[in-house]
Formats: C-alpha cells, sequence, structure tokens
C-alpha cells in the first residue's frame, strides 16, 4: 500500500477553505503529504483546520488564483523556502449560473478567471517549478462533469471552463511527461458543498436527477472526491496521465 502514500510530499492545494478543497487537504495530509492550504481567506482556511489531528502538516496561505502579482510572490515562497513542491491540486473554481443567451459577461469573465486562466497558469508556473527542482510531480485539476455533458440549468459559462480543463489536462501531460511530470483531472458529479447548496436542498430538483441522471440515487460527499485525487497525486496512479476521473454516482454512464 505504499505506493498510495504520499510521505515526504510536499502539496498545494488552491480553493482549500472548505468543500472539496478542504477536503482535499485532510486526505493528502493523512496519506503523508504536507499541505500548503491556500485560499482568498487564509482566516478561513486556519479555522478549517484548527481542530484537525493533522493540522501540524498543514499551513495556511493567502492565494487569490487570478492575482499574478499573488501568484509569482507564492511560488517564490515555495521555491525558495521548501525547495519546490510534489504536488499541485488545482480546485479553487466558481459557479455563477445564468440562462446563456443573458449571461452576464462580467461573470463570464470571473468564472473563465477563476476556473480556466489559473489552471493553466498555476500548471505553467508550478510545471516549470517541478522540471527546474527535479521533484516527482504530479498536477490534478478538478473539472466536472459539466466539462461534458450539460449538467444544470444556467451552467454555460461553469461548463464552458471545466470543459477547458478537462482539454488542458491533456496538453499539459503530453508536455510534462518528459519530465515525469503526471497531469490529471476528476470530474465530480454533484457533490454537498456551498456551490451546490441551492440544488441538494431543491428536493423536487433531486429526485428528478435521481430518476434519471444519477443511478447511485444520492449526492456525493467531499471525501470521495478526496480520495481519488489523493490516488492521482501518488505512486499508485504513476502510469496514467491526461486522464479525467468520473466521480459521479453514474451520471455520465446514462
Ligand atoms: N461541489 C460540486 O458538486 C462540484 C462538482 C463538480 C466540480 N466541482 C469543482 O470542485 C472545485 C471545488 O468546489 P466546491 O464545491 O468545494 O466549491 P466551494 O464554493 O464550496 O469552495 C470553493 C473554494 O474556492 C475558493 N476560491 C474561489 N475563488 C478563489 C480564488 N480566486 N483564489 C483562491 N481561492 C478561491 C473559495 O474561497 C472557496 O473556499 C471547484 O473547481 C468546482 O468547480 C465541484
Amino acid at each position: 500500500m505504499s505506493r498510495f502514500g504520499l510521505d515526504g510530499r510536499i502539496a498545494v492545494v488552491t480553493g482549500a477553505a472548505r468543500g472539496l478543497g478542504a477536503a482535499q487537504v485532510h486526505a493528502l495530509a493523512e496519506a503523508g503529504a504536507r499541505v500548503l492550504a491556500v485560499d482568498l481567506d487564509p482566516e478561513a482556511v486556519r479555522a478549517a483546520f484548527a481542530d484537525d489531528p493533522l493540522r501540524d502538516r498543514i499551513t495556511a496561505h493567502r492565494l487569490d488564483v487570478t492575482s499574478e502579482d499573488e501568484v509569482t510572490t507564492f511560488a517564490t515562497l515555495c521555491r525558495e523556502d521548501l525547495g519546490g513542491i510534489d504536488i499541485l491540486v488545482n480546485n479553487a473554481g466558481i459557479s455563477r449560473p445564468a440562462p446563456a443567451l443573458d449571461y452576464p459577461m462580467a461573470d463570464f469573465d470571473i468564472t473563465s478567471a477563476v476556473n480556466f486562466r489559473a489552471v493553466f497558469r498555476l500548471s505553467q508556473i508550478f510545471g516549470r517549478m517541478m522540471i527546474d527542482t527535479g521533484r516527482r510531480g504530479a498536477i490534478v485539476n478538478l473539472a466536472s462533469i459539466g466539462g461534458m455533458v450539460v449538467d444544470g440549468p444556467g451552467a454555460s459559462a461553469y461548463d464552458g471552463t471545466k470543459a477547458a480543463v478537462i482539454q488542458i489536462t491533456k496538453n499539459f501531460a503530453v508536455d510534462l511527461a518528459p519530465h515525469g511530470i503526471r497531469v490529471n483531472a476528476v470530474a465530480p458529479g454533484y457533490i454537498e458543498t456551498e456551490m451546490t447548496r441551492r440544488y441538494v436542498q431543491d428536493a423536487a430538483y433531486m429526485s428528478g436527477l435521481y430518476e434519471y441522471k444519477i443511478p447511485m440515487k444520492r449526492v456525493g460527499q467531499p471525501h470521495e472526491i478526496a480520495s481519488a485525487v489523493v490516488f492521482l497525486a501518488s505512486d499508485a496512479a504513476s502510469y496514467m496521465t491526461g486522464h479525467t476521473m468520473n466521480v459521479d454516482g453514474g451520471w455520465v454512464i446514462v
């Protein structure tokens, strides 16, 4: 089982204050990694892990993934203070639903900046750093089944960014493969977090999904995504790259 372990690895998780990111931080630490948990609000990250028995392996940092200055400063810290990182999880994401024909372009721009541009830019910067520092590298991107199928009302901008994430996972995988760095993605279905609260609490909407879309007839929990992230980051996935793993209760197979 040691191939599933992450002892001695250093991981960065973006959007780590809550939801899927917080579960990934805990799971990566449980697997043995030291984790830099970054978010817009580092106090929220600290609060999230204040009582976590693994908190000694977790440090909180402010990082707006859309800010070139903040990303550069944080990358310099990773390189100079830690000698680089082994694992990057591009988890930060936002969802601002609205009908496609009336979609506000300001919401389109911020959704693209967080969900797509930042994934591209952090993969560039940390991919380059992994090459230069010679650390064992793995990048895991949070895509969505919305990058493959229409997964909800008003999701055009969000789904477009997630389709882009699935594609650039393949492009970066090809470019980084010669350097021994793997790039994969996880595509969650509906997982119970702040992002999906408005849907998950709508019993009529959810029962329609259970009838027609989700064979397992339940939403997922954040730890069920974190397990897939740890696997893809670990040596257990050593021959996998460019892959997007669906963790969706069977949504996209029906
Ligand atoms: N919850 C789901 O059902 C679901 C399904 C498919 C994909 N996803 C994806 O999983 C990821 C996590 O989703 P979640 O449900 O935990 O969302 P969430 O809204 O609960 O949490 C997102 C986190 O990202 C942070 N964040 C937002 N903008 C940021 C920025 N500019 N820089 C740094 N951090 C920022 C937020 O502060 C928050 O802590 C997202 O990429 C999302 O698109 C979620």
